[in-house]
């Protein structure tokens, strides 16, 4: 049988580095923006973080497929402010802050990490948030995040939508309070989770963060849909409103989302 539908369709590489959106060569990095399924334009994601962000973060702690992921988000949900703990040496504060940048979005991004006197094994000392000194549309706070960071967003109720990155400490508990806490605050919000991979016990992993997410969709049936990075360590899980509003607002070019009116 044959037939002349595409079986899928594939942007081709556009005559310029420019052309199509913001840097790159393969169109626009939000597609079908008025559709109700999650999408970006994974070609133009991909150079974007090939080119952009693993110069100036690497593959560590996020790998590619999490770069991925924390870029699409941004890309996809759109968020005025981006609240985000720990802070630690500035990574993903920097993904976000680059990320908002090349989109033109104009995102505030709000990163946290325990004061100096507070002791926990991960924390940076005089390292925190090396990668976004300076950068204006990157603030930094020390204390613990999820109060911070629902004091801030109560504040800035009116400029929603907010995006949450929860990266701090990885115990059940901590996820399961930092999870709750968000969602009450701030219903409408996604939330980024961080070290989500699940491996079976004999492996010797950490799987807390896995076991805090599985337990907040079991009490929140059919509120949000998940998508996971989950190839490998560490792992990250994204979630968001179902059935959210179409996404609207400017691209960085000046032009609509298709739909928009
Ligand atoms: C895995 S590191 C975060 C990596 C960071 N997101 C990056 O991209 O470089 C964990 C950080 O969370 C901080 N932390 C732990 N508990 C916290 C809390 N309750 N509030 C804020 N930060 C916390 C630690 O001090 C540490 O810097």
């Amino acid at each position: 049988m044959t037939t002349t539908a595409p079986l899928c369709s594939r942007p081709e590489p556009m005559a310029g580095p420019m052309n199509g959106g913001p840097g790159s060569t393969y169109g626009r990095p939000l597609v079908n923006a008025h559709c109700r399924q999650f999408e970006v334009n994974k070609w133009a994601l991909s150079e974007f973080v090939v080119r952009r962000l693993l110069p100036v973060v690497g593959i560590h702690p996020f790998p590619l497929d999490e770069l991925l992921l924390l870029s699409a988000a941004v890309c996809r949900l759109r968020p005025r402010h981006i609240f985000e703990w720990g802070t630690h040496v500035g990574k993903s504060a920097r993904i976000f802050y680059e990320t908002s940048q090349w989109l033109g979005l104009g995102a505030t991004v709000h990163s946290i990490d325990l004061p100096d006197h507070v002791s926990h094994v991960e924390h940076p000392g005089r390292e925190r948030g090396r990668l976004v000194q300076g950068l204006a549309s990157v603030r930094l706070y020390q204390g613990d995040g999820l109060a911070i960071a629902t004091a801030l967003g109560r504040d800035l109720a009116q400029e929603a939508p907010f995006l949450f990155f929860l990266d701090g400490d990885h115990s059940e508990q901590t996820v399961a309070r930092e999870l709750c806490g968000v969602a009450e605050a701030f219903p409408d919000a996604a939330m980024l989770i961080h070290d989500t991979f699940y491996q079976s016990p004999e492996s010797g992993y950490c799987t807390d963060p896995h076991a805090a997410v599985g337990n907040f969709l079991a009490r929140s049936p059919g509120r949000y849909t998940a998508i996971t990075a989950a190839t490998g360590l560490p792992g990250m899980t994204l979630l968001f409103r179902k059935d959210p509003r179409p996404v609207l607002g400017r691209l960085a070019d000046g032009s609509s989302p298709q739909g928009e009116t």
